[in-house]
């Protein structure tokens, strides 16, 4: 069995605890694309050229510590808009979502261009506001020093970087439900994504 479940949307806005939610409650395996382009960006901040940075990505490299600071998310969102870049993480992400036993992966062009034929896709969205606030949260509950204000900043200027690239710009799929998750709680988003994946399932 291969299910592909896509998962687009915004920054911050909970797209990889509802794709993780996905993944253990039906034993899928879950890809956060974001730690590639995360990765890639963190490797140009040391001085390596984009291109070679994600023609010569590492396993490794998707594990270091600092992947998720504002500053390597800015760092990605600069990567992400070079064809060249997005073109070498391409196979490995197509190849991850026909594995057997279902897939989960979460990004901004995974229901549009990674997976056009996903069988599930959502688009998780929020307003930039409430986005902002968890994502201040996520960040200072592991210890880092961050300004609302800074964090509210950064998820605005990626969010306009992404929806305004020419490849593989952000945006729902046609065919993509659409989950507002402003007055909607995690919980019950990532209830309404199961039943989304068992309706799948049942087809
Ligand atoms: O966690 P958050 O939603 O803040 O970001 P992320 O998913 O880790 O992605 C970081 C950056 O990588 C985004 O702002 C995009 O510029 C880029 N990205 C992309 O272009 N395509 C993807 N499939 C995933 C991420």
């Amino acid at each position: 069995m291969s299910l592909t479940v896509a998962i687009d949307g915004p920054a911050a806005a909970g797209k990889g605890t509802i794709a993780r939610a996905v993944a253990e409650h039906f034993g899928f395996a879950h890809l956060d694309t974001g730690l590639l382009y995360r990765a890639v960006g963190a490797r140009t901040l040391e001085g390596l050229p984009a291109r070679e940075a994600a023609e010569t990505l590492d396993p490794a490299d998707l594990t270091r510590d600092d992947l998720r600071t504002p500053d390597v998310a800015q760092a990605a969102s600069k990567v992400a808009v070079i064809p060249e870049v997005r073109a070498a993480l391409l196979d490995f992400q197509r190849a991850f979502a026909r594995r057997a036993g279902g897939a989960v992966l979460d990004g901004r062009d995974i229901g549009t261009v990674i997976c056009p034929d996903a069988e599930v896709k959502l688009f998780v969205t929020a307003s930039a506001e409430v986005r902002a606030d968890r994502r201040f949260l996520e960040l200072t509950e592991k210890g880092m020093k961050v300004a609302r204000q800074e964090v509210l900043a950064d998820v605005v200027a990626r969010d306009q970087r992404d929806m305004e690239r020419a490849d593989a710009p952000l945006k729902p799929a046609d065919d993509a439900v659409v989950l507002d998750t402003t007055s909607l709680s995690i919980n019950a988003a990532v209830e309404a994504a199961i039943a989304r994946v068992d309706t799948a399932l049942r087809a």
